[in-house]
């Protein structure tokens, strides 16, 4: 992924902008959907922008931090087309793309640290949907999402 959205609430501000840096370094570019400051807010506004932005194309896949990852990978889950996982390892992180070619990554400032989320994230970038026998499970996933009952 060359281009990541990204997004978080009051809770994973500072976790975000560090892991900014780590995304720089790994000359990743970012949109950055925000929030940009500490102060409160919701964090479904942020599923919602990098979502969007996921499912237009303006962004290869997305990030997303709140206090435990929850909120925002559920919010990000209600779009049509995003397949959100909210990770606090970086085994089930890999194994969400690799198998579920998921296109979000949530995790929670509250949870995990710098370090430990900076695993998760490199994780996550590095691994690729393997298709195969997986192909046929997300393709049942989509299914799923445009039923019509
Ligand atoms: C905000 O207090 C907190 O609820 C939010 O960051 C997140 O953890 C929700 O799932």
């Amino acid at each position: 992924m060359k281009k990541i959205a990204f997004g978080c609430d009051h809770v994973g501000f500072i976790l975000k902008e560090e892991i900014l840096t780590h995304l720089a370094q790994r000359g990743i570019e970012v949109l950055d959907k925000g929030t940009w400051s500490g102060e409160r807010t919701d964090y479904p506004r942020y599923a919602s922008a990098v979502a969007q932005a996921v499912v237009a194309g303006e962004a290869d896949g997305g990030i997303l931090i709140c206090g435990t990852g929850v909120g925002i990978s559920i919010t990000a889950n209600k779009f049509a087309g995003i397949r959100a996982v909210v990770c606090s390892e970086p085994y089930s992180a890999q194994l969400s793309r690799q198998h579920n070619d998921t296109n979000v990554l949530a995790f929670g400032s509250r949870v995990v640290g710098l370090e430990l989320a900076k695993m998760i994230v490199d994780a996550w970038l590095d691994a690729k949907f393997e298709g195969g026998r997986h192909l046929a499970r997300v393709e049942a996933i989509k299914a799923i999402e445009m039923r019509d009952d």
